[in-house]
């Protein structure tokens, strides 16, 4: 539903956007396709935000749900591992929404504590949401639920992972570097970031000639495209509905490496969950 009313209304007017020297090519969040559509100045979560578009804002947060079931509901267990890490280690899940994927770690590694952080009024709805599923971990502080804003600078100065997940895609490059900059300055030389967002696959095989790392992975025999072409369409769609939403984008692994580098973060590792299109690249401190 949220496709066919916010997404292609805005798909509709994405020409006119493109059309337009002032919004051609603007990484802005408030000078996307929505803004045009919708009339509004606001970018596309605080637009979510108000009062009277509660009716949006629950839909979004159903999908999101919804969207979960197009990877395994453990997906994020199956890459990095969390089960590696010391006793006791914080995890720190940056635009955490209301903590459903932290939950997921929770419940499957019970030594490892949580500060899921997101706006003030998330949190709110996250405080409902544990208090249902796991009222204990709140009682005994194993989770905090805490009111951040990612373009602040990062109050947590203990993490031993920072977690990013489909948070990036919604900025633009501009916006990501801040983002990943915040979380390199409060990063000790032991913390981890990691990153669950949409791979874009390489639609050729240049980039298996070319060396960038995972791109390997990706190769299929000929004459099909590494991309695997239609079958493989969720992370394009998605990376349409981000430029559209928030002049966001769904990255390659080259562009994700390139713009982790500039800020600070070397990526040791890439995780390709079978079943999922969101992949895990884990980084550390340069
Ligand atoms: C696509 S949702 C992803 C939520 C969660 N990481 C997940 O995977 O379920 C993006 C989240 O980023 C949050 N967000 C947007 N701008 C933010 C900001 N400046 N600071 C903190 N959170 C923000 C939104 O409220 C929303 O919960």
């Amino acid at each position: 539903m949220i496709r066919s009313d916010e997404g292609m209304k805005c798909a509709a007017l994405m020409p006119e956007h493109f059309l337009d020297p002032e919004t051609s090519f603007s990484g802005e969040p408030q000078k996307t396709p929505f803004n045009r559509t919708y009339g509004t100045d606001l970018p596309f979560f605080d637009w979510y935000a108000k009062e009277e578009n509660e009716a949006y804002r629950r839909r979004f947060g159903l999908a999101m749900l919804g969207s979960r079931k197009f990877e395994p509901a453990n997906a994020i267990l199956l890459g990095f591992k969390w089960e590696d890490l010391p006793k006791g280690s914080k995890v720190v899940d940056v635009g955490g929404g209301i903590g459903s994927l932290s939950l997921i770690i929770a419940e499957a590694i019970p030594d490892l504590n949580f500060v899921i952080q997101d706006s003030k009024l998330t949190v709110t709805h996250a405080v409902e949401f544990w208090n249902v599923k796991m009222p204990s971990a709140l009682e005994s502080g194993r989770v905090k639920l805490q009111a951040h804003d990612f373009f602040t600078p990062q109050p947590v100065k203990d993490a031993s992972v920072f977690l990013l997940r489909s948070i990036l895609h919604d900025w633009s490059d501009p916006y990501v570097r801040k983002i990943l900059k915040n979380l390199r300055v409060s990063a000790t030389p032991e913390t981890k970031l990691v990153i669950a967002d949409a791979i874009v696959p390489y639609s050729c095989n240049a980039a298996v000639t070319e060396g960038i790392p995972g791109a390997s992975k990706e190769a299929v025999p000929v004459p099909l495209l590494p991309s695997l072409g239609k079958a493989n369409s969720y992370a394009y769609q998605a990376d349409m509905s981000m430029w559209a939403y928030f002049n966001g984008q769904n990255r390659t692994l080259g562009h994700s490496i390139s713009l982790s580098e500039e800020c600070g973060w070397k990526v040791v590792h890439v995780h390709y969950i079978p079943g999922s299109s969101i992949g895990q690249i884990v980084c550390v401190p340069m």
